[in-house]
């Protein structure tokens, strides 16, 4: 009897929500928006298709009501703002770290046991925030972002290679960024197969560079980031923990020596299962491959940098 809430009824949140109750991952699954009556609206339009489509999952939408979400094991986080012309980063970083602060503590307030699921941008550093601000056990907070890419990379890898994506195996490690993101080329397989040994270096690399600009690829034809490979792979987070599937999943995860780093959260496969973040599979990377990891941790170091700065940490 799984209780799921999404903060944020937007693209994402949407989304996400649909894919919980079409594939009936929780009994109940609350959306809460703080814009009057989106969640509610949205809510009752899902369950319209509930006998068209087969579920049974109740589908409830609040504006800014925690009390309707107690109780919840799993909170998907993907309330925030995009970039506004004229914003600069760490405006926009102020922005979202007020909202993610405020959005947890009031879930923790009537779900103190939830796990959290941070989908939120810039997702390595909101997650971060998250597990610092609230003080809980790196097991209950996940960062979403890794999951994302590595389907992003799955569809690249599988339409080089003329093949359906469930043949295809491949993970993006490192952070959550056009240019921090690590597709691991020389792990990634087809049908058990390297996909070296079938693909060209060059084409491999043009699946690489496709994967790292995915997010911004779709930006530009939508206008918008996109949602639903977002909203369905929050949902595969948040399925792997109630189900207890553990499922190595390359997720947004606090490490303390695992690939060199410390007091960091970011990309790396994990076990997602009951109690969230189970273990960290620490791979044996090559040396190019940690010198991407250190560029990319280092990155992301920078990002978080800007939380002390602003005194959100
Ligand atoms: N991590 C990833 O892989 C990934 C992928 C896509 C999008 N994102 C991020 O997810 C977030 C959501 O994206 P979207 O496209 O759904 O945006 P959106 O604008 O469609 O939805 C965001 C929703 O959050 C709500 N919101 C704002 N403040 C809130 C608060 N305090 N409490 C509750 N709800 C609040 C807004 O009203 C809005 O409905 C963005 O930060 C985006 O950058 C992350």
């Amino acid at each position: 009897m799984a209780k799921i809430t999404v903060v944020g009824a937007g693209n994402v949140g949407a989304t996400c929500a649909n894919v919980l109750a079409f594939r009936k991952i929780a009994d109940t699954v609350v959306m809460l928006d703080v814009k009057e009556g989106v969640a509610e609206g949205k809510a009752i339009d899902m369950m319209q298709t509930a006998h068209t489509l087969g579920f049974e999952t109740n589908v409830i939408g609040v504006t800014n009501d925690y009390a309707a979400t107690a109780g919840s094991d799993v909170y998907i986080v993907t309330s925030g703002i995009p970039r506004k012309p004229g914003m600069t980063r760490e405006e926009l970083i102020g922005v979202n770290a007020g909202i993610v602060k405020t959005v947890v503590s009031s879930c923790l307030k009537v779900s103190p046991n939830a796990i959290f699921i941070i989908i939120s941008n810039p997702m390595d550093t909101m997650t971060y925030l998250t597990l610092k601000a609230t003080g809980l056990p790196k097991n209950r907070v996940i960062g979403m972002g890794g999951t994302l890419d590595s389907s992003r990379f799955k569809y690249y890898l599988s339409t080089a290679l003329k093949a359906n994506p469930a043949q295809v195996e491949g993970m993006v490690i490192g952070g959550h960024g056009d240019t921090t993101m690590i597709p691991l080329k020389r792990l990634a397989t087809l049908n058990g197969r390297p996909v070296s040994e079938l693909l060209s270096a060059a084409a491999l690399d043009k699946v690489v560079a496709d994967t790292m600009v995915g997010g911004a690829t779709l930006t530009g034809l939508l206008g918008t980031s996109a949602w639903y490979a977002p909203g369905a792979a929050g949902a595969y987070v948040a399925e792997s923990i109630v189900r207890d599937y553990k499922r190595v999943i390359p997720a947004c995860v606090y490490l303390e020596g695992e690939y060199g780093q410390k007091d960091i959260c970011i990309g790396a496969p994990a076990v997602i299962g009951r109690k969230g973040v189970e273990s960290i599979v620490d791979l044996n990377l090559n040396a190019e491959e940690k010198a991407l990891f250190e560029k990319s941790a280092a990155a992301v170091r920078t990002t978080n940098d800007v939380l002390k700065e602003i005194k959100a940490l």
